[in-house]
């Protein structure tokens, strides 16, 4: 009997990297367009795991809908596990394993990505030359380097997006509860308070997980504490930012740009195409407006090398899990 398993919010980039990563496993994958949530987990019936990725919705409803249907194992194709409720899945006896570091460059250069095109104005001048229109009115940017970088963060992809800043003669500054001091001095990094690297920073980038700690990490207060004119990153989690406050700071002209993979609100906007519709979303719509704002929509981790790890590690532990046998090691999500 083969393993059974049901892929919530699967687009084709999954179709083919699970199934390329199958190999010889005895797998049967079924791809479902839609996303988990209460209502849509009778669909894993048959399945014995479920595989799934960040806007699918695995609060305790739904966790009680897939023990229900038979679920033992939800197998998360992504790194963050802010979206399933880990004590009830502890209760209803469902294991859930993650991918905790498919690609951490493919994420940190996304970063990078967004900040130097935000910076020297690409977005703007690729639609003005392509209409031709080749003056250069107001798409002066500023030279990174000599320039501070505050990283908030530094795990796996915040550490090498601080080492990318490195590279462009920026000065790094660093907060994170858990430092990395040998590091830092290697790399001639500086950890200093959260305070300082929020206000010393021209551009400031976040890469924590979102917990109830990190939660509006960026609100009012601390984006008025940043430089005037600094550019905010966030590759992380939407709910890091306080999207209120962020336009707030956008619009009385203290923010000088802001990258943005992730959107507090983006759960059934973001990877969908949805041209064509009305956005019912009134801040994003508002965002959307900023010439200084970018936003792409949860693409930092999306590289050919990612997507092949993610499939690896997704089918090592499906099929490791269904053997009786325990997960890769570090990739299990245990409740507190
Ligand atoms: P990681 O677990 O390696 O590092 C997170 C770091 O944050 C750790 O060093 C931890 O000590 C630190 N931290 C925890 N709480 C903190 C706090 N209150 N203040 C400052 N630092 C704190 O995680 P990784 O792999 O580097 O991922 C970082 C973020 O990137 C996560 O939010 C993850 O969900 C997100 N991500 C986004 C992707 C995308 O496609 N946009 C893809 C993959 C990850």
């Amino acid at each position: 009997m083969p393993l059974r398993v049901a892929v919530y919010d699967a687009k084709p980039y999954d179709h083919s990297a699970l199934e390329n990563a199958s190999g010889e496993h005895d797998l049967e994958w079924v791809f479902h367009p839609f996303r988990l949530e209460a209502a849509t987990a009778p669909a894993a019936e048959g399945a014995q795991a479920v595989c799934l990725f960040v806007n699918d919705h695995a609060d305790a409803a739904a966790l009680q809908a897939l023990e229900k249907a038979g679920i033992r194992h939800i197998a998360l194709r992504c790194a963050g596990f802010n979206n399933v409720d880990l004590n009830a899945a502890n209760e209803c006896g469902i294991r859930v394993t993650r991918v905790p570091a498919y690609s951490p460059h493919a994420v940190a250069e996304h970063t990078l990505a967004l900040l130097l095109t935000l910076n020297r104005r690409i977005h703007r001048a690729y639609n003005r030359v392509r209409e031709l229109n080749f003056s250069l009115k107001d798409l002066v940017g500023f030279d990174l380097h000599g320039k501070t970088a505050g990283i908030i963060g530094t795990g796996r992809i915040g550490a090498i997006t601080a080492e990318i800043f490195r590279g462009f003669g920026m000065k790094v500054l660093a907060y994170d509860p858990m430092p990395q001091q040998t590091w830092a001095i290697e790399k001639g990094i500086q950890y200093v308070a959260l305070e300082e690297v929020i206000s010393s920073s021209d551009v400031l980038s976040l890469h924590v997980p979102l917990v109830s700690d990190t939660h509006h990490l960026m609100n009012a207060e601390s984006i008025s504490c940043m430089k005037p004119g600094a550019i905010l990153l966030n590759v992380s989690r939407g709910g890091l930012v306080d999207t209120t406050a962020l336009i707030q700071g956008l619009k009385s002209g203290h923010l000088g740009g802001v990258g943005l993979d992730v959107y507090e609100e983006e759960e059934g906007i973001f990877f969908e195409d949805l041209s064509g519709g009305v956005l019912q979303d009134d801040e994003l719509a508002r965002l959307l407006t900023f010439p200084n704002v970018l936003i792409t929509s949860h693409q930092a981790f999306l590289t050919h090398e990612a997507l092949h790890e993610i499939g690896r590690v997704t089918v090592e532990n499906l099929t490791r899990l269904f053997n009786g046998k325990s997960p890769l090691n570090g990739t299990e999500v245990l409740a507190e």
